[in-house]
């Protein structure tokens, strides 16, 4: 059986848009429940500025107070290197630089031009020096909301200067859900030939409904690695129309039934989404959790019973 590994940014990436801070107890609660789900990674939060990301001010109290499991690895994203100073501090297991391969979606996000953001990220891969390793998360891969197309062969430029710098992973973001399938088999069989050492993980938004076509598809060209979020919550505060990643639990409960091995304990997974709603104080976008599971069946109606 082919493994499948996920990663879970719901305390990331799922919490930065919500408008109303949640409680550093439920942070660490919730990050301690996806560990005891199986997962093999969590980005638990990110080392940002408070003032860009509010929501996430508490990262060094929930990277201190989480319990970490054996194996399971605790990601951080990390902008700059103030942010890096903060995450060695946490002892995260991995960084996970970010910038985007569109140049009007970095400024709008990062406050500066590409250019400046990868001298900027090569020059806290130096500071690193190989002490933790690297994932850079590449955001707008497939499409920028405010450009419009990002060509491939910039992605894979920005994908090969950072395996040029050293780095142990690349994630490729469709950060407003513009990738389709054929897109996304493309890119996954041209970045798999031209780039075997690197860890390669897809990280999709489900905002125009081709999230799981898109895993589907990635999972088809031999990709193993990707991010999803508890409930489907997500998006980027800087990215106009931004909206939930794919749910975790959706993409996971599909993954499994195809007859990959996920390592992941669903029925407990699918349990921890239906407590999200209270957490963040509204509905959210998962559907396993609000149907069951395939497993999950219901009695007849007596009059079946009748009729057979
Ligand atoms: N941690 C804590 N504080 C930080 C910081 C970090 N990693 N990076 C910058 N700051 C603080 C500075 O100390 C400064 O504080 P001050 O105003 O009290 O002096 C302030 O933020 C501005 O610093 P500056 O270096 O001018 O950064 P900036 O305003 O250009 O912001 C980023 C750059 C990248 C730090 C900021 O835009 C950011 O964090 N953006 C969020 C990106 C993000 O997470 N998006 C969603 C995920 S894709
Ligand atoms: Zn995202």
């Amino acid at each position: 059986m082919t493994r499948i590994y996920f990663n879970d940014v719901v305390t990331r990436d799922g919490f930065q848009i919500e408008p109303n801070f949640i409680p550093t107890d439920d942070k660490v609660r919730l990050v301690n429940e996806l560990s005891q789900c199986g997962f093999a990674k969590i980005e638990v939060t990110s080392f940002t500025s408070p003032k860009a990301i509010p929501m996430l001010r508490d990262a060094e109290e929930v990277m201190g107070r989480i319990e970490r499991v054996p194996g399971i690895e605790y990601t951080v994203l990390v902008p700059n290197l103030r942010g890096a100073e903060r995450a060695f501090e946490s002892r995260a297991d991995e960084f996970n630089l970010v910038m985007s391969t569109s140049e009007t979606h970095n400024l709008a996000n990062l406050r500066m031009g590409r250019e400046k953001s990868f001298s900027g990220l090569a020059e806290v891969i130096r500071y690193v020096d190989g002490r933790t390793p690297i994932n850079v998360s590449l955001s707008t891969a497939f499409g920028c909301p405010m450009e419009g197309d990002v060509p491939q062969s910039v992605v894979e430029e920005f994908v090969q200067r950072f395996a040029d710098l050293g780095v142990r992973g690349v994630t490729i973001c469709d950060t407003t859900g513009m990738a389709h399938p054929a897109q996304v088999s493309l890119m996954a069989n041209d970045l798999q030939k031209k780039f075997a050492d690197l860890q390669l993980t897809f990280h999709f938004h489900n905002t125009r409904g081709m999230g799981l076509a898109n895993v589907l598809a990635a999972v088809q060209s031999g990709i193993v690695r990707f991010d999803g979020s508890l409930g489907g919550l997500g998006g980027c505060p800087y990215a106009p129309g931004a909206s939930g990643n794919i749910s975790s639990e959706d993409a996971i409960h599909m993954i499994d039934a195809m007859g990959y091995d996920t390592g992941i304990d669903i029925p407990r997974l699918i349990g921890l989404a239906r407590e999200l709603p209270q957490i963040v104080g509204h509905p959210v976008p998962g559907q396993v959790a609000q149907a069951g599971s395939t497993c999950d069946l219901h009695p007849a109606p007596a009059y079946v019973a009748e009729l057979r």
